[in-house]
């Protein structure tokens, strides 16, 4: 990671800084590339896009990988167009500038702005074949469906082919950030764990090596981390608990906090007494409606103390720095929602321990 207020080509930059910005910046230095990973429908992708815009905010560069290919990556961006494999801007800079007015690197993304691209595993060896000068027959192999007969003699290769163009593209420094919208969990583990099953069986040629590259990336926790996502119920709990414990032991993988996701506030109002509350307003109500206010109010607040409980539980089975993010009620998630989506983040992140343990 580039430090804070140099330049990859060595010369000063000034910046200007929002309050929180020290801190998320030291948080987004620990590791260039973070798998946003957890069960589906959790908010993976939500809050991949959260962690990026959040990273914008405080000047840094950052490179959405989108694996998937929904749309909800460019929707939370306030964009309608999917995306593709060559890099797309989410968001030009906003919050955060270089003054003395230097050009970026080539093909580097600018500070304070988010780039993302989809990464197809088709995509990749297409790349991976013209970069080894194969470029006239890599559209025919591809076309011809050579990618599946080839997949399925050589279990893993897809996984290995998508996370090779990761790590090329964390090696050559595109972004301060890649955020990888991982698959969900189950998938995610195949995935990321493909690499040393391959490193195990293949004796030598390009695709031990390129599965020897892809290990030394998941496996070094400067250059790698996975941030689980779930929400605080019972059983996406038991999952994240499960899948933290088998990406470390399985794959080898550092962890960062966990994202809670879609945190209810507290209710308002005046609490289980909408009686008293209606008199004093000067409001009539019949029974029946006091009554439907009252378990109204009563249910809000059992979800809140459910997931404070379940929170809790987590982070007792799980020793990791929790982020929350708040559920946000909107029909849809746009570029004001993910704002604030980003902004919880950084607090969470202002929240954690400096010196948080890295697992081995
Ligand atoms: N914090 C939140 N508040 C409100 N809605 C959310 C939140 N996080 C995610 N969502 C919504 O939940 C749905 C699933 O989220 P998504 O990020 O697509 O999950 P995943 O990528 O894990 O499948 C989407 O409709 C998204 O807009
Ligand atoms: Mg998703």
């Amino acid at each position: 990671m580039v430090p804070a207020g140099s330049a990859a080509d060595g010369r000063k930059r000034r910046w200007r800084y929002a309050p929180n910005v020290m801190d998320v910046r030291s948080f987004c230095a620990q590791s260039r590339v973070l798998v946003v990973a957890g069960k589906g429908g959790v908010g993976k992708t939500t809050m991949a896009a959260a962690l990026a815009r959040m990273a914008a905010d405080a000047g840094l560069s950052v490179l959405v990988v989108e694996l998937e290919g929904r749309t909800g990556m460019s929707s939370a961006f306030g964009h309608a167009t999917a995306l593709a494999y060559d890099a797309t801007v989410l968001s030009a800079a906003g919050a955060t500038e270089v003054e003395d007015g230097t050009d970026p690197p080539a093909g580097a993304v600018p500070p304070g702005t988010v780039h993302a691209r989809m990464v197809t595993p088709d995509d990749a060896l297409l790349e991976y074949l013209a970069d080894h000068g194969m470029k006239r027959i890599s559209k025919r192999l591809v076309s011809s469906g050579v990618i599946d007969v080839v997949s399925s003699a050589i279990p893993g290769i897809r996984d290995i082919l998508v996370l090779g163009k990761i790590k090329q593209l964390e090696r050559d420094r595109v972004a301060d950030l890649i955020v990888v919208d991982a698959p969900a969990t189950g998938h995610a583990m195949t995935f990321l764990s493909s690499a040393s099953g391959l490193l195990a069986a293949a004796r030598g040629g390009p695709v031990r090596a390129q599965a020897a590259d892809v290990v030394e990336l998941l496996t070094d926790p400067a250059r790698c981390q996975v941030v689980l996502v779930t929400l605080p119920e019972e059983m996406p709990v038991n999952e994240a608990i499960e899948a933290a414990y088998r990406l470390e032991d399985e794959v080898g993988v550092a962890l960062g906090p966990v994202i809670v996701n879609g945190i209810q506030e507290p209710p308002g109002g005046p609490g289980l007494a909408a009686a008293p509350a209606a008199a004093r307003a000067g409001v009539v109500l019949d029974e029946a409606r006091i009554a439907a206010l009252d378990d109204a109010w009563a249910f809000r607040h059992s979800r809140v103390a459910l997931q404070a409980a379940q929170a809790s539980r987590l982070g007792a089975e799980l020793p990791l720095a929790q982020l929350h993010a708040p559920f946000v009620f909107s029909a849809t998630i746009g570029p004001a929602e993910l704002e604030r989506l980003a902004r919880a983040l950084a607090m969470g992140v202002a929240a954690i321990p400096q010196q948080q343990p890295v697992a081995p």
